[in-house]
């Protein structure tokens, strides 16, 4: 059984194909997924689809790339989702200088990280962190900003130097597609390196869709070729990637079921 962490199934490109994805997914033994939002109105998508399907929950937030067209209001709007029904966790938030070089903008990302940790302790939920070529200055804002109920590095994109400093604040390492990419050479040390008890996987689909399917469209049906590919990196079973993964997972975000 597999939990797919992170999925955007609340993009256009996959919100009119929900109920085959799901299907098809559950096919291939992917029981729970986290729909994340990048902004108001997907968050608030999240919350629609997750709230009609069985094992789907939602994050909420405001992606670094999106705070640029974010105002005040928003973080009140956001407020007032925290306690929807099966909203597990804020995000994706964080930081991304790989869009956004100017300072400007960069200091607006930092100023929303962190008024998104607070409102996640303030709501106890844990935080869903999006990091691009910001690893130093998400690890310093992490430091000093603990989210008290965890958090997960999505995607996790930073060194296998860097790893264990995030596991040391407490967060988990989640890997997606790139760990199966032929010429990935960090994130296949980084999965070896993660302590099994702070192991997450998701596919960020649509993007990122795993080797063989790369470039093309992602669904959470191909989650189990990422397991797959961890657990032949760690020579463990498939089945004790998928069954350890999806029972940090359901700790993390206070799924019961
Ligand atoms: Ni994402």
């Amino acid at each position: 059984m597999f939990f797919d962490t992170h999925c955007h199934l609340n993009d256009k490109k996959l919100i009119n194909n929900i109920d085959d994805i799901l299907t098809r997914s559950r096919q291939k033994g992917v029981a729970f997924f986290v729909i994340v939002g990048w902004d108001i109105k997907s968050s608030k998508d999240a919350i629609k689809i997750a709230q009609k399907h069985e094992g789907v929950y939602a994050a909420v937030g405001i992606h670094p790339s999106d705070v640029k067209k974010a105002n005040k209001g928003d973080l009140e709007k956001l407020k007032m989702l925290l306690s929807e029904p099966k909203v597990v966790a804020v995000g994706e938030i964080g930081l991304d200088f790989y869009w956004d070089k100017d300072i400007g903008v960069q200091k607006k990302q930092e100023e929303w990280f962190i008024k998104q940790i607070q409102i996640a302790n303030e709501a106890k939920l844990p935080i869903i962190v999006h990091m691009r070529e910001a690893t130093q200055k998400t690890y310093e804002v992490l430091k000093t900003n603990i989210p008290k109920l965890g958090g997960v590095m999505h995607c996790y994109s930073g060194s296998a130097e860097m790893v264990m400093s995030f596991v040391e604040l407490g967060l988990y390492i989640s890997l997606g597609g790139p760990v199966t990419f032929l010429n990935a050479k960090e994130p296949k040390k980084v999965a070896l390196i993660v302590p099994k008890d702070k192991l997450l996987i998701e596919t960020d689909s649509p993007y990122l869709a795993p080797h063989p399917h790369r470039g093309k469209l992602n669904t959470s049906e191909f989650l189990p070729l990422i397991a797959k590919e961890i657990a032949t990196l760690r020579n463990e079973t498939i089945n004790s990637i998928g069954k350890t993964t999806t029972e940090n997972a359901k700790k993390l975000f206070h799924v019961k079921q």
